[in-house]
């Protein structure tokens, strides 16, 4: 199936590590050009040098989406570049899950800067560009989202937040021809895991058998970085040109809301 994505330029927060580090991959092996941005300027350095080697078109850009200036240099860099946006991806995020009674104002607004906020300037930050490409969005969100558990906060909340964001732009975008979408992701291998079976001093394959085990997810596994970037990617390609305002689930079943 042709995905049409060949030369468009798609921005990808937290494109230096596990989710985003595959979709950008994922996007340049589909001829997308690439910008990517992180705060670890090592670990940036090494995503965009790995998509350099595979023949890529794409510029790391070491930036902190929670600051505006940040974002304005991630925006200039590719626009300075390639002259053109054609997509964006939200995805650059951290878990952060507590008892509300055990949570401070400070968890509240720097999880709510990190997830919403920044998606919400990046969004006006490249609209000029994205409505001349008659672009897409995609917001990477949680099945918190949708069903939030007791202990999950900021971060559910944050995210049903996001799945708002969603559905209103794509019908304030529409007009423009811009598409607006939502992933929810349930547990998929990544960055943020291989720190955790680090820290527990697990191997790394035994955690993720523990995890999709324990989980009760119905495909009882949990998923590929791969399987993620797939989704995304489909969902940034002209085979889902009349897909918008939608939250799908990527999650191998685990969450109990369709
Ligand atoms: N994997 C899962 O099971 C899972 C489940 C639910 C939701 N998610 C969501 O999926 C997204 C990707 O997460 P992941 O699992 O791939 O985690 P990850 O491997 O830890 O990657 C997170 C990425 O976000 C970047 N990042 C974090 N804070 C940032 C900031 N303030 N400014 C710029 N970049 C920032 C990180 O780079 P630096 O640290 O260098 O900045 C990194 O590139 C996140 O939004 C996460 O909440 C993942």
């Amino acid at each position: 199936m042709e995905l049409g994505i060949e030369d468009k330029v798609v921005l990808v927060t937290g494109g230096s590590s596990g989710l985003g580090r595959a979709l950008c991959r994922t996007l340049a092996e589909e001829g997308a050009r690439v910008a990517l941005c992180g705060r670890d300027k090592d670990r940036l350095a090494a995503a965009e040098s790995e998509l350099k080697t595979s023949g890529a078109d794409a510029v790391g850009v070491v930036a902190d989406v929670t600051r505006a200036e940040d974002l304005n240099r991630f925006v200039n860099t590719a626009t300075q570049r390639w002259g053109r946006i054609d997509a964006i991806v939200n995805n650059a995020g951290r878990s952060a899950a507590k008892l509300v009674e055990e949570s401070c104002d400070l968890d509240w607004e720097d999880d709510i800067d990190l997830k919403l906020s920044s998606a919400v300037r990046l969004v006006r930050t490249a609209l000029p560009w994205l409505r001349e490409s008659r672009g897409s969005i995609v917001n990477v969100l949680a099945i918190g989202a949708k069903t939030p558990g007791a202990g999950s906060t900021p971060s559910s909340v944050s995210r049903a937040a996001g799945m708002a964001l969603t559905k209103a732009l794509s019908k304030e975008l529409g007009k423009d021809g811009i598409r607006v979408n939502a992933v929810l992701v349930g547990l998929i291998e990544s960055g943020q895991w291989e720190r955790r079976a680090a820290e527990s001093n697990v191997d790394l394959s035994s955690y993720y058998v523990a995890l999709g085990r324990d989980a009760g997810i119905p495909l009882e596994r949990v998923g590929k970085a791969e399987e993620f970037a797939d989704l995304v990617t489909l969902l940034l390609s002209e085979r889902t040109s009349y897909v918008t305002g939608t939250a799908i689930n990527i999650d191998g079943g685990l969450c109990d809301v369709v």
